[in-house]
């Protein structure tokens, strides 16, 4: 067993009967609802809520109850992986195309758990990937301009083929971003949740209650 598959699996043991589940999006969350899966086999009765059309179309696949996020009032625990972990649990997400939906799970839900092997944690957010920023398509130029003035570089996501621009899954483009070393992850995001014409970014402050990290078959769980 690999250790993405060891958090996924003792992530899936805090799942309780009756619980609305979010689902993440990712390699380790992949191995969350196959574990998660498992546990409903054996009788755990559960609603899943997924943060993407790959995690629905997998959960589906796996056998799990889906709602719509827009017909539930609450959701009791959302699990997902991470870019990268900073030392005060603060995430950098979103290297796919689904982060608003995933920012909405992380704050809505009554606890946020992440699960992730050892290579994800960081001494800073942007240490080893770029910021990504939702905006809406309208704006990328003015909000592009304004992060260059503020010393950031970077430009907008292109497609997997690089002949047109990437649209995430709520419609937005991407500007993927590096800031210089003085914007710490607090600074970061109240900068840019104030930016008008940012959709959402991949920030992820004050939003974790829990990580769950392997490291070559060993289990650490650090709480916020
Ligand atoms: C997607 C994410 C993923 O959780 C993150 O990219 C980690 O993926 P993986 O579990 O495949 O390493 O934030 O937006």
């Amino acid at each position: 067993m690999n250790d993405k598959q060891l958090v996924a699996i003792e992530a899936s043991q805090l799942v309780q009967d009756g619980m609305v589940v979010g689902l993440g999006t990712g390699s380790t969350a992949n191995f969350f609802i196959e574990a998660l899966a498992q546990r409903q086999q054996q009788g755990l009765n559960i609603s899943t809520i997924a943060s993407s059309t790959i995690s629905a179309i997998k959960a589906a696949a796996c056998g799990l109850t889906l709602i719509d996020f827009a017909q539930a009032s609450h959701v009791d625990l959302y699990v997902d992986g991470a870019d990268e972990i900073s030392p005060h649990l603060t995430l950098l997400k979103g290297r796919g195309q689904d982060l608003v939906m995933e920012k909405l799970l992380a704050h809505y839900a009554k606890s946020f758990v992440v699960v992730a092997d050892k290579s994800k944690l960081v001494s800073r957010i942007g240490e080893n990937f770029v910021i990504p920023i939702e905006v809406m398509p309208s704006a990328w130029k003015m909000v592009k301009a304004q992060l260059l003035e503020l010393g950031a570089t970077g430009d907008i996501r292109l497609n997997a083929s690089q002949d047109n621009v990437a649209v995430t899954a709520s419609g937005s483009y991407v500007l993927d971003m590096r800031f210089p070393i003085q914007y710490d992850e607090k600074r970061l995001n109240d900068l840019l949740n104030a930016i008008p014409g940012v959709v959402e970014h991949g920030i992820f402050y004050g939003l974790t209650q829990q990580v769950i990290i392997a490291d070559q078959g060993k289990l650490e769980i650090k709480q916020a």
